[in-house]
C-alpha cells in the first residue's frame, strides 16, 4: 500500500530533491567554518550562507542581509526575540490560537514580572470589521484585529502573533494587526511556523519588527535550521539569549555589537543552511502563490469532501476564509487517537493527533482536551491523496 504523508504541517515530506543533493556537496567537497578560515573552501561556504540571508531578505522584504539571523529553528527564534525583548513590567498581548512555542516562553516570562495578555473573542463580527473567525469558546468566535486596541496599557512593548493555526489552518490578518502596532508604536512579533514559503509576507508592508521562521515546513529545508529577521528599530532593544564565539573581533570578551554577529555565536550548522539554500531556491523558481494556491486547494477539496457526511466535524474553518493546507478533523464517537492509529495501520496514512502543542488553540476552537485528528496537505501531496484520504475517514467512521 502506498504511504500518503500528510503531516506536514509537523515537517514537509518530501523536500525538493535539490535539497539533500546541496547538503551533500557542503559535506563532501566544502566541509569548511566560516568567518573563521582565510581559505578557498571557507569562502565558497561564505558565499552560500550571504546567499542564503538574501533568498531569506528577499523572500519576505526584510531590510537587509545583516539583519537575517540563522537559529536552530523557530522555537530558539521566538525565546531569544522574547526573552531578549520583554523585561519585568513590561506588556505584551497574544493573538489567538498561539503555539506552545509562544506561549511557553511568554509564561516563563510571566514569572518574572512581565505581563500577558490574550486577544479576546467576541461573540458578533461587527460591520466593517474583518470578520476573522476563530472557533467556538465561551467567549465568542470572531477575531477582531481592532480589538487588539483595549488590550493596549501604557507598558505595553509588543503584540505576538502567529500568523498561521498549526490547528485549524486558518491565517491571520498580518496585514491589520500590523497597522495597528505602526499606529501604536508596538513591536511587531510573529510565529510564521506554518506560514512562511506558503503565505506572502512583506516585512516592511505587514510593520514586522520580529520575524521568525523555521527552516523545515513550508521553507522546504532540514530540520535544525530557522532564523529570524529583525527591523532596524528592534535590534537595540533585544539582549542577546545566548553568547560566544563569532570569529569576529576576537580580541574583545564583549558581545559584538553588529549584525548578524550579536545574534549568532558559535559555529552555525552550515549543512542546514546548504539544504535552506535549496529549498528557498525551490520555492523562488516555483512561486510563493503557486505553493500557496496548491495547498489551498487540496485543503479545499479535502473539506468539500467531507461536509456531507455526517459524525465529521472539521474544525475553524469556514469557506471564505484563508487557509493554509492544514485541516482538524473530530469525528463522533471516535478517540481521535485511535483514529489516527487506524489511518496508519489500516490505511498508511499519516497524520498528527491530539493537542499539537497548541492547548490554548484547542480551548478556543473548543477541542480540548482531547484534540483532533490533523490532516496537513503539503506542495508534494496530490488530489489522489486527498481523496485516499477521506474515503479512508468515511469508511473508519462506519466501523
Ligand atoms: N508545531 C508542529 C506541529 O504542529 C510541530 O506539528
Amino acid at each position: 500500500m502506498k504511504s500518503i504523508y500528510l503531516d506536514n504541517a509537523a515537517t514537509s515530506f518530501p523536500k525538493p530533491p535539490a535539497v539533500a543533493e546541496k547538503m551533500v556537496e557542503y559535506i563532501t567537497h566544502i566541509g569548511s567554518n566560516v568567518n573563521r578560515g582565510s581559505y578557498e573552501s571557507a569562502y565558497e561556504a561564505e558565499e552560500t550562507v550571504f546567499e542564503t540571508r538574501t533568498l531569506l531578505k528577499e523572500l519576505f522584504n526584510g531590510p537587509d542581509e545583516k539583519n537575517v539571523i540563522f537559529t536552530s529553528g523557530i522555537t530558539l527564534s521566538l525565546n531569544m526575540v522574547l526573552k531578549g525583548l520583554l523585561k519585568k513590567g513590561d506588556h505584551a498581548i497574544v493573538c489567538p490560537l498561539p503555539h506552545n512555542a509562544v506561549m511557553r516562553p511568554l509564561r516563563q516570562l510571566e514569572k518574572d514580572g512581565v505581563e500577558v495578555s490574550m486577544a479576546e473573542l467576541s461573540d458578533s463580527a461587527d460591520e466593517g470589521e474583518p470578520k476573522e473567525v476563530v472557533g467556538s469558546s465561551e467567549n465568542g468566535v470572531f477575531f477582531k484585529p481592532s480589538s487588539l486596541e483595549k488590550l493596549i496599557r501604557n507598558n505595553t512593548k509588543a503584540i505576538v502573533m502567529t500568523h498561521g493555526s498549526n490547528v485549524s489552518g486558518k491565517v491571520f490578518p498580518i496585514t491589520e494587526v500590523g497597522e495597528l502596532c505602526r499606529k501604536h508604536g508596538l513591536f511587531f512579533i510573529v510565529d510564521s511556523a506554518q506560514t512562511a514559503g506558503v503565505c506572502e509576507i512583506d516585512m516592511k508592508r505587514d510593520h514586522i519588527d520580529a520575524l521568525c521562521f523555521t527552516g523545515h515546513k513550508g521553507l522546504m529545508g532540514p530540520q535544525g535550521i530557522g532564523g529570524f529577521i529583525l527591523s532596524d528599530p528592534i535590534v537595540s532593544e533585544i539582549s542577546p539569549l545566548i553568547s560566544g564565539g563569532t570569529g569576529s573581533i576576537s580580541h574583545l570578551e564583549d558581545v559584538p555589537d553588529f549584525l548578524p554577529d550579536r545574534f549568532e555565536p558559535g559555529t552555525p550548522n552550515l549543512p542546514g543552511i546548504f539544504g535552506l539554500w535549496a529549498g528557498l531556491t525551490f520555492i523562488k523558481e516555483t512561486g510563493i502563490a503557486v505553493i500557496r494556491e496548491k495547498e489551498e486547494r487540496l485543503a479545499r477539496l479535502f473539506t468539500s469532501q467531507l461536509e456531507t457526511v455526517g459524525g465529521l466535524k472539521v474544525i475553524g474553518h469556514e469557506e471564505n476564509y484563508p487557509y493554509t493546507g492544514v485541516v482538524s478533523v473530530v469525528i463522533k464517537d471516535h478517540d481521535p487517537a485511535e483514529v489516527s492509529a487506524k489511518l496508519e495501520s489500516e490505511y498508511c496514512i499519516k497524520t498528527r493527533v491530539g493537542l499539537h502543542c497548541s492547548p490554548s488553540a484547542h480551548k478556543a476552537l473548543g477541542t480540548y482536551p482531547l484534540g483532533t485528528v490533523r490532516f496537513s496537505f503539503g506542495f508534494f501531496n496530490t488530489e489522489e491523496d486527498v481523496i485516499c484520504a477521506a474515503e479512508a475517514l468515511k469508511e473508519i467512521l462506519q466501523d
